[in-house]
């Protein structure tokens, strides 16, 4: 992924501007859900928060038979005792991350969730290599992360933050990014940013809720407007990303055309039907009065049992790990309403009369693939 001649910012904008994004998201932006996204039209991926120490803890294998990058737990990281039991049920050390060189080549982002520079700094370095950016993970609110000084407790600790970007920027050839949370104002948001830019930062991402906001709350995309406005008119000299609630071409369309924003950044509309990333093609201008064919009822868009049978696809090219891959589906599969209150891709009606006790009680790909007659021989390269 080297990008000779070019400095770091040239290489950050041309990855980020103009980009419609993957969201990170912990058991499910793993690999087969980013190849999914991507064979849909997605521009850029983000791996799932993955912590220093975990990526640290690991060797970096070339997997022969899947054409892949592993990196793999190291064997001393077990006991004895669980490592017998692993030998027992013929289970290989687990995967924390796989990444397709050639398929996500130019698109892949790693997101670190770290405290401190002297952890971020190795796990940052080992994988360099093999992705086109380091993402330091500014927004989790989840106990786990902020009690070990990580996610949004780096909204609260400025100097830290900086410390981390200002080692990663020195020691790295790729862009550093951060993805925040809107703080309590908007003048704060935005100073807040222009630090972490100064401090080296080469692109920003910011989810228009605040720390504390539940996640099934409206996004604040007034908010979110206004600060991306005045980061925009503050020539802040950076990508700006907008996340938040944009659950159709029209959400995404529109609050670029508000903001000035450089892209856009989809966790659970991407999660619900992945096929949000099937674009018009460019030279077709929307006819006034029927834009919402490009929103819920958009003809781009997949039915479900597609994008469930596609995924398969994917997780048995990539040999996903079966938990994540129910879990998945099962979002898939799941008709949540969006805090605005629309039910998005409505009505859902599976083509075999598939429900989720199938999808829970399956212990297999094989069980899992037969539910959604998807062939457990094919895979997205042979198919
Ligand atoms: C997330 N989110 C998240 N954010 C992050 O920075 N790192 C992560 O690993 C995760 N993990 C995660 C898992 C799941 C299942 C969800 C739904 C969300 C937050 C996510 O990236 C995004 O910021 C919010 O979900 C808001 O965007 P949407 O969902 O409105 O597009």
């Amino acid at each position: 992924h080297s990008s000779t001649g070019k400095s770091i910012q040239e290489r950050a904008n041309e990855l980020f501007q103009n980009k419609e994004i993957l969201a990170p998201m912990v058991r499910a932006s793993s690999i087969p859900l980013r190849s999914l996204a991507l064979s849909y039209g997605c521009d850029l991926v983000y791996t799932e928060e993955i912590i220093d120490r975990a990526i640290t803890s690991t060797d970096r294998i070339y997997n022969e038979k899947l054409k892949t990058i592993d990196y793999v737990k190291k064997k001393d990281t077990f006991s004895k005792k669980v490592l017998k039991r692993m030998e027992k049920n013929n289970e290989p050390l687990p995967c924390v991350l796989r990444i397709d060189p050639e398929l996500e080549k130019d698109k892949l982002i790693y997101q670190i969730g770290t405290g401190e520079s002297n952890l971020a700094l190795p796990a940052a370095t080992m994988v360099a290599n093999d992705v086109d950016g380091i993402d330091i993970n500014c927004g989790c609110p989840k106990k786990f992360s902020v009690s070990g000084g990580m996610g949004a407790a780096l909204l609260e600790d400025l100097p830290r933050l900086c410390d981390i970007v200002t080692t990663l920027r020195r020691n790295l050839s790729i862009p550093v990014s951060c993805k925040i949370r809107l703080l309590k104002d908007d003048q704060q948001t935005v100073d807040f940013v222009s630090a972490i830019v100064k401090a080296g930062a080469n692109s920003v991402a910011i989810h228009g809720r605040e720390p504390g906001d539940e996640s099934q709350m409206a996004a604040k995309l007034d908010r979110l407007t206004n600060v991306v406005q005045l980061l925009k008119s503050s020539s802040i000299g950076v990508p700006v990303i907008l996340n938040g609630d944009l659950y159709t071409r029209n959400d995404i369309v529109n609050m670029r055309n508000k903001t000035g924003a450089d892209g856009v950044m989809l966790a659970r509309p991407a999660l619900y039907n992945t096929s949000i990333f099937r674009k018009p093609p460019v030279d077709e201008v929307p006819i006034e009065g029927e834009e919402t064919r490009y929103g819920f009822d958009s003809k781009l868009l997949f039915d479900k049992t597609t994008v469930v049978q596609d995924y398969l696809r994917h997780s048995l090219r990539y040999e996903g790990h079966i938990k994540n891959i129910k879990y998945v589906v099962c979002e898939m599969m799941t008709n949540r309403r969006t805090p605005t209150g629309l039910t998005p891709w409505m009505p859902i009606q599976f083509s075999k009369g598939q429900c989720i006790n199938d999808v829970c009680v399956s212990k297999t790909m094989d069980q899992l693939c037969k539910v959604w007659d998807v062939s457990t021989s094919l895979t997205p390269q042979s198919s």
